[in-house]
């Protein structure tokens, strides 16, 4: 499977300049059969308000936008996983849209909201979950939700091969600890980050860009620049994420002692 990543930097309010610029920006590589894309990359990240989200936020499916990448992931016969504001009933979430092979797959809800984003937003109220792309189990989690050990674990443990990934990250840990990810759970991660700057809120936010893809071991195979426009593909056999032993004696999922483990419930 031959993972695409596109890093760019969106502009704020600006749809439909945004999608055309994805469009043209992917129709150039024809290769790919997965994409994953940036958090919030069709709207730009911070809203003033949530009236002004609500104003941008768009159906998934059934919108403008939705109707564009399930019809450019038909054309390019791939599979595309972005980050929209997504409006369903009177509910707004940060969210990630699931296309494959022209149909619409489903879409993720973002469970762990970051700073600000509360206070526009509702928290998704699902369980990140496995997308069957191509064959290929692939789990999505949104950005900040990296903090939460328990996001990734839960999607490895039921089955994802990769971690998709879509992010607008600001703090400056979270390339690392994707590697963490990696090697904790045996699986791949992409990760696609934006750059540039945002500041409509008296807040400045920096945007870290180096959007990468790691390996089961957590090695890196590819990683992009902090702040230019740039385009990552790596090869992955996602086949390998589902061999979860360690040595002769150790199997990640096996030696786990969960009655020991006292979490919340
Ligand atoms: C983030 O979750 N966008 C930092």
């Amino acid at each position: 499977m031959k993972i695409g990543i596109y890093q760019f930097n969106p502009e704020w309010g600006q749809i439909e300049k945004n999608i055309n610029n994805i469009e043209s920006n992917l129709e150039k590589h024809r290769d790919v059969d997965l994409w994953v894309l940036p958090e919030l990359c069709t709207t730009g990240y911070q809203f003033k308000s949530r009236q002004e989200l609500k104003e941008r936020a768009e159906e998934f499916p059934g919108s403008h936008t939705s109707d564009k990448m399930q019809k450019l992931s038909s054309r390019l016969n791939t599979a595309i996983i972005l980050g929209v504001a997504e409006k369903s009933g009177s509910n707004l979430y940060n969210s990630a849209a699931v296309y494959g092979n022209g149909n619409f797959k489903g879409n993720y809800r973002k469970i762990h909201l970051f700073d600000q984003e509360k206070k526009c937003f509702d928290s998704g109220q699902q369980s990140p979950g496995i997308f069957d792309l191509l064959g290929v189990q692939v789990g999505v989690m949104i950005c900040f939700d990296w903090i939460f050990p328990e996001t990734a674990r839960s999607l490895a443990l039921q089955g994802a091969q990769l971690i998709a990934h879509p992010a607008n990250l600001v703090l400056p840990y979270c390339q690392d600890a994707m590697v963490t990810r990696s090697i904790e759970n045996k699986v791949f991660t992409a990760t696609a980050n934006r750059f540039g700057t945002e500041n409509r809120t008296g807040q400045k936010l920096t945007f870290t860009g180096k959007s990468q893809v790691t390996d089961i071991d957590g090695s890196r195979l590819g990683q992009l620049s902090q702040n230019k426009e740039q385009i990552l593909k790596v090869d992955i056999d996602p086949a390998r994420a589902s061999q979860k032993s360690i040595n002769d004696n150790n199997d990640l999922f096996q030696d786990r002692r969960t009655n020991l483990y006292t979490l919340d419930k």
